[in-house]
C-alpha cells in the first residue's frame, strides 16, 4: 500500500511539474504546433533558417532540467521556416551530463503538451560501417540501446503512459520516404542505418568499435535513443538523421580530433538542413 501511494504521488509530481513548466512557455509566446525538431550537438545552424516568433531560454522555465554542461544558449524556439510552423529546442540533454532519464527526455513530454505529433532528431555521430563517408547522413532505420537503462524505468515515467512499449517499428515509415525522395530529388547522399546509442562520454575503444560491428550497429552516438522511447511512448511519430562525423576503424584506430568531429559535422550540417527545409514543407 505505501508503494502504491507512493507511485502515486509520484505521477502528480511528474505530470504537475509539466504542467507548469507548459504554462509557462505558453504565457511566453510560444504556441502549440504540430511539428518539432530537437537539434544535435554543432548542428544548430538550422536555427538561422528560422523566422523566430519567439524563444525562450530552457533555464527560465520551471522545473525545466538544468545541464552542468556547456549548454547555456539552449532554448525553446517557435517560428517558421517558409510559413511552416515549427518548434525547435535547440539544446540536448545527455545521460552522461549528471542528468536521470526523466530530465534528458523532458523535451519531449513537453513538445508532446504543446501539440507535437511529429518530431526529427538530429545527431552527430560516428561511422560503424566504414563505407561511409564523413560528413554524410544517414537516416536511422532502427537501434541498439547500450545505455544500460531507459527513460520508462524511472519512477518520474510511471503513469505517463504504456509501460511495455512496442519497438517493432519505432521509426516513421512515412517521414523516412519521405525523407528519402527528398534526397534523391536534390541529389544528396543519404542512407539508412542501425544506431547504437551508447552512454559515453569517452569515445570507444578499438575492442568496442569491433563489437559494435558485429552486433548490427553501422554508427554510434550517446543520443536520441532514450528520445526516441518517449516519443513512441506517447504516440509521437518520430525520425531521426545523423551526421556522420567520423570513421571508427578498429583497426586503424586514430586518436580522436573533437575539431575535425565538429568541421565534420559542420559539412554535413548543410546537407541535413537542405532536406529539413524540404522536409517541413511536406509534413
Ligand atoms: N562514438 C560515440 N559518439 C560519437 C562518435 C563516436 O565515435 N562520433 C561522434 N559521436
Amino acid at each position: 500500500l505505501v508503494s502504491v501511494s507512493r507511485s502515486k504521488n509520484q505521477i502528480m509530481k511528474s505530470k504537475e511539474k509539466i504542467e507548469e513548466s507548459v504554462e509557462y512557455i505558453l504565457q511566453n509566446k510560444i504556441k502549440k504546433c504540430d511539428l518539432g525538431i530537437v537539434i544535435g550537438t554543432g548542428l544548430g545552424g538550422l536555427v538561422n533558417t528560422v523566422n523566430i516568433i519567439a524563444e525562450i531560454p530552457y533555464s527560465s522555465i520551471p522545473h525545466f532540467p538544468v545541464s552542468k554542461m556547456e549548454m547555456q544558449n539552449s532554448r525553446i524556439i517557435f517560428g517558421k521556416i517558409n510559413s511552416r510552423e515549427i518548434l525547435i529546442f535547440d539544446g540536448r540533454f545527455h545521460k552522461y551530463e549528471d542528468l536521470n532519464y526523466f530530465q534528458i527526455t523532458y523535451p519531449i513530454y513537453i513538445m508532446s503538451r504543446l501539440g507535437v505529433n511529429k518530431l526529427v532528431l538530429t545527431n552527430a555521430a560516428g561511422g560503424i560501417d566504414l563505407k561511409f563517408k564523413k560528413g554524410q547522413l544517414m537516416i536511422i532505420k532502427d537501434h541498439i540501446n547500450l545505455q544500460g537503462g531507459s527513460p520508462l524505468a524511472e519512477k518520474e515515467n510511471f503513469g505517463m503512459g504504456e509501460r511495455f512499449v512496442d519497438m517493432s517499428r519505432p521509426y516513421s515509415k512515412d517521414l523516412i520516404e519521405k525523407v528519402v525522395n527528398i534526397a534523391i530529388q536534390s541529389k544528396i547522399e543519404i542512407v539508412l542505418g542501425v544506431y547504437a546509442c551508447v552512454l559515453g562520454p569517452q569515445l570507444e575503444t578499438s575492442a568496442e568499435y569491433k563489437y559494435l560491428k558485429i552486433i548490427g550497429a553501422d554508427a554510434v552516438g550517446m543520443s536520441t535513443v532514450p528520445e526516441i522511447i518517449v516519443a513512441n511512448q506517447l504516440g509521437i511519430e518520430c525520425m531521426a538523421i545523423s551526421v556522420i562525423t567520423d570513421l571508427c576503424d578498429p583497426e586503424n584506430l586514430e586518436p580522436i580530433n573533437i575539431k575535425e568531429i565538429i568541421d565534420m559535422g559542420k559539412k554535413g550540417e548543410k546537407q541535413l538542413l537542405k532536406i529539413l527545409i524540404k522536409l517541413l514543407q511536406d509534413v
